[in-house]
């Protein structure tokens, strides 16, 4: 035997026998260590809360305690020399949430931390890899940086769009010793680029984000140590209207008064440098009025109208020392705005996610071509080609295209979405635009000499940087394509902020649609930080009289009136996304604090409500002080509508439902027990006013007068509908037997429709979690895998690659045939299905919050589909479920994470036929208990990988 096979064995021996180690002593490990939601982050909280993921081999394991251990460097912590909070040995399952409770840290001291875990039989496990956070600039003195700005308005050009071009600034500094660390702290209102040196900082887009400014704007914090050098640095910014002071939502279209500078008139900058030299010294670069300005390439910018580029006027090396700003004019500084809280932002930036390859270019005409990304996405594109000088190329985006292969844009409304070149004509020329975006799949260019490789263009698919937990997958290719349409519209419609679509003039954070989709969206991706900041957008954004509003942010005018539209106020299913985004992130991350932080403004929306009934009942009419009249409904909905009051009502139902619940977790007993007598209420009135004595709902359509006012007033208002039934179920609002019922007229009702639904976006959404809670799966399988007319599967067959605004946005026989003006191919609302894909189909559901006590409930039957698996990756740990079902045998695949108890369901009458692992059930000592139930039995497991097989 050679020396290396001796080694190969003696290891492949020690892992075998370390492995078994491992099992035998069934340690448990910390992994995944986070502090607020992010590894290494900066954070602003005084007390953040830490959270960390077990690992350990084997079957049923826990953490029976745990030890964290916080330290102010890393080398004191290898030594266990906790100086800033040892928490010592503390008894219980927690693994996230945990706040620090240590010595006070300083603003810009980094701290590490480490942690480890005792099993279920007190076993210690090892301690976990350092990690660390670092205390941003949570003190408003901590701040010397000034705003500073110059109003470019005079500069644009007089067209149809107003759009003056962005401000270059720059500053020279001499930093004069050796340079041991350096932070930049930075915000902006409106958009910026930051270099330092003549390189970007951050790969980030659109910072720093869309606030309402008037009280709240966010910072962003970069470590910046090797972009400095000793002695002269050049510090460099580029500006940007964005949200700030651009084009936004529909104002255009709609006649506003006010249709751009909704929070200011130019874009400004507040950024400070803060070196640390190796000498222990420290030093400060900061926005004053030492700085320069000038114009530069960036002659437009706009997030709905694009960007115009003209590479002749880059100033070159503005960003270098030794460039002569002598002809730079002085910057001009302004103050705080009193009352304007300056934060770290709370969200992950948005960046680049996925770069796409083009997928085809065609000549439509003389110079023009339409580049395909095969891939509805949001971002922009990657230029790289050579032209000469003064060659330009203007880039329109669009989602589809017509018949004839020309550019539909008619759906874009009034945003323009162009962006143009102009080339320098050096070598080959590589270009982005830096401060705008497009919802597309098409590109049709203009300007080409000939027709380039088709590499010149990349897409840039852009969205806020959040993680990816989900997976989702199945034997039938339809549901895997919508799956991918899902996450595809997630990406696109969560950039910032959560908007409806991201390629018209709207991209507005619609509550409505945010609050349907909310759960679908935590099984795809870790949104935790991305809607920390948006619930902080929406108590931002409440009204006066308590109403949250029904998009956010929303800017008002002087008069407090919505400013992009004046009838913008609130509507029921929109405004509830106060209470519903809220209580999502609270059960899925097991987040106690942002209940306590959103408490008051929560009450105040439930008394604004409150206010409007009578006998827990939304009066009649109580919404007819809104435009449309009643609200929005279950808009986009097919054929009956169903009454507002009545869904008003179920919604105000929910909503003291979801309090009760999170006041009861946070220890307000007193607040719980308010609004659950407040829900008992509810459902008593809900049963006296809408229901007949056979169990069947009703509404009062003589109310409605001829329907006037009201959306889709005119086919008149029911309570006998899909949609009233499946929000009924949904929300809880049915006594047991009056759920039977409503079960089946909804079933009914479904099947008189040929097996299809009628439902818009607040029906859809409870539509097949309702079905299957009233025992009919088999119609939730049959609508979720039609492929006719109204139906996702339908988008699937006419191409889709994203979810659409309306069931037939487009079909391959007749096209258009909708009004293109309110027709986006990315819209996430009836994504909402993803809900019941992931807590039915493949039966991942939360029992505790966090995913600490799940259930496995996949509805299995012969529906269609004999397969599918997929994952969540939770804030427990990642959660795996599949099954498989061939002749009369199903197999079913689970993975519990370590910590997480499962009541995994099997769909068989008897024991006798289910084996686990191998053994049959009843003699199986990794089973902690067994039930059988009507039509199945349910098993109770802890962590491990779990294969049941049964006879079916
Ligand atoms: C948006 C929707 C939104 C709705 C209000 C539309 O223009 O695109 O998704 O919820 O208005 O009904």
């Amino acid at each position: 035997m050679n020396l290396h096979t001796f080694y190969k064995i003696t290891s492949f021996c020690c892992l075998v026998f370390f492995s078994l180690l491992n099992i035998a002593f069934g340690q448990i490990n910390p992994t995944y260590l986070r502090t607020e939601y992010k590894v290494n982050p900066f954070v602003e909280e005084a007390k953040p809360r830490l959270s960390w993921e077990l690992e350990g081999k084997g079957f049923n394991k826990s953490q029976s305690a745990y030890q964290i251990m916080v330290a102010s460097s890393e080398g004191l912590l290898e030594k266990n020399k906790a100086d800033l909070w040892d928490s010592k040995k503390v008894s219980g399952n927690n693994t996230n949430q945990i706040e620090y409770s240590g010595k006070s840290i300083a603003s810009g001291q980094r701290v590490y931390w480490k942690v480890k875990a005792w099993d279920e039989k007190d076993k210690e496990g090892k301690w976990s890899e350092i990690q660390s956070w670092e205390l941003a600039k949570p003190d408003a003195n901590d701040w010397q940086a000034k705003w500073i700005g110059i109003d470019l308005n005079h500069l644009a050009e007089k067209a149809e769009y107003h759009l003056p071009p962005s401000p270059y600034l720059r500053k020279q500094a001499n930093l004069s010793k050796k340079i041991k660390s350096a932070r930049l702290y930075i915000s902006s209102l409106g958009l910026h680029n930051f270099y330092i040196n003549g390189e970007k900082i951050g790969k980030d887009f659109f910072a720093s984000g869309w606030t309402d400014y008037n009280k709240r704007v966010y910072y962003n914090v970069y470590d910046v140590s090797d972009k400095l050098k000793a002695g002269e640095n050049v510090f460099g910014a580029i500006l940007s209207n964005g949200w700030y002071a651009g084009y936004l939502g529909y104002a255009l279209l709609v006649g506003s008064p006010q249709v751009k500078q909704f929070y200011g008139k130019f874009p400004l900058l507040k950024a400070q440098v803060e070196v640390q030299y190796e000498d222990g010294s420290k030093e400060q670069i900061i926005t004053d009025g030492s700085w320069k300005t000038s114009t530069g390439a960036i002659l437009e910018s706009d997030f709905l109208e694009g960007e115009k580029h003209d590479a002749r006027l880059e100033p070159i090396d503005w960003d270098k020392v030794d460039f002569d700003d002598s002809k730079w004019k002085n910057i001009q500084v302004f103050e705080d705005k009193p009352g304007q809280l300056l934060q770290l932002y709370p969200s992950n930036p948005v960046r680049v996610v996925e770069e796409l390859k083009a997928k085809s270019i065609k000549k439509i005409a003389e110079g023009k071509y339409i580049v395909d990304f095969g891939q509805n996405f949001a971002g922009n594109i990657h230029l790289k080609l050579r032209g000469k000088l003064g060659d330009s190329l203007v880039f329109r985006y669009g989602e589809m295209l017509f018949p004839d292969g020309s550019l539909m844009v008619d759906n874009l409304r009034k945003a323009r979405a162009t962006d143009t070149y102009i080339f320098k004509g050096d070598k080959v020329e590589e270009w982005s635009p830096s401060f705008t975006f497009h919802g597309f799949q098409f590109v049709e260019i203009s300007g080409l000499k000939e027709e380039p490789k088709l590499d010149f263009l990349t897409g840039l698919a852009l969205s806020s940087d959040l993680d990816q937990v989900g997976h989702f997958e199945s034997d039938n290719a339809m549901l895997n394509q919508l799956y991918s349409n899902i996450i595809w519209t997630q990406r696109a419609n969560y950039i910032d902020i959560p908007t409806d679509c991201p390629q018209r003039d709207e991209r507005l954070g619609w509550t409505g649609d945010a609050q349907v989709y909310m759960r679908s969206a935590i099984f795809n991706a870790d949104v935790a930080p991305f809607h920390k900041k948006w619930i902080q957008d929406l108590h931002d954004s409440q009204w006066p009289n308590g109403a949250y509003p029904v998009y956010s942010p929303m800017p008002v005018n002087e008069q407090g009136v919505a400013a992009i539209r004046a009838s913008d106020a609130f509507s029921p299913g929109w405004s509830e996304a106060g209470i519903i985004c809220t209580y999502e992130i609270f059960k899925a991350y097991n987040d106690h604090r942002i209940v306590r932080e959103s408490l008051p403004f929560m009450n105040k929306f439930m008394a604004f409500l409150k206010a409007r009934t009578k006998d827990g009942v939304l009066k009649e009419k109580s919404f007819e002080d809104v435009n449309p009249k009643g609200g929005f409904g279950d808009w986009l909905s097919v054929g009956e509508k169903t009454s507002p009051d009545l869904l008003a009502t179920t919604y105000y139902f929910y909503c003291n439902k979801l309090m009760a619940e999170m006041c009861r977790a946070i220890g307000d007993l007193q607040l719980a027990n308010d609004y659950e007598k407040e829900s008992l209420t509810v459902k008593n009135g809900f049963k006296k006013h809408y229901m007949e004595e056979s169990g069947r709902l009703k509404t009062n359509s003589a109310l409605y007068g001829n329907g006037e006012g009201y959306v889709e007033g005119q086919n008149g208002f029911a309570g006998h509908t899909q949609t009233a039934y499946a929000n009924a179920l949904y929300s809880g609002i049915l006594n047991e037997e009056d759920q039977i019922l409503a079960g089946k007229f909804l079933r009914e009702l479904v099947e008189a429709n040929d097996n299809k639904l009628t439902t818009g976006f607040l029906g859809f959404k409870p539509l097949l979690p309702a079905l299957t809670s009233s025992g009919s799966s088999d119609k939730a399988y049959q609508l979720l895998q039609s492929t006719e007319y109204p139906s996702l599967g339908y988008e699937v067959v006419n191409g889709a690659t994203s979810i659409w605004e309306r069931w037939d946005s487009f079909t391959k026989d007749k096209g258009f045939i909708h009004n293109a003006a309110m027709n986006s191919f990315s819209h996430y609302a009836f994504g909402s299905v993803n809900e019941w894909m992931f807590e039915n189909m493949l039966g991942i559901k939360a029992k505790a919050n966090g995913y600490q006590e799940i259930y496995i409930q996949p509805e299995i039957g012969n529906y269609g589909i004999n397969k599918a698996s997929g994952s969540f990756r939770s804030m427990a740990g990642n959660i795996k479920s599949g099954w498989t079902k061939t002749n009369g045998e199903l197999i079913q695949q689970i993975e519990i994470p370590v910590n997480v108890k499962a009541f995994c369901f099997v769909p068989v009458t008897e024991t006798a036929s289910i084996q686990i692992n191998g053994e049959p059930i009843d003699n199986n000592n990794i089973v902690k208990s067994i039930k059988k139930m009507e039509g199945k039995v349910m098993v109770e497991l802890g962590s491990g990988n779990y294969t049941i097989k049964s006879k079916i």
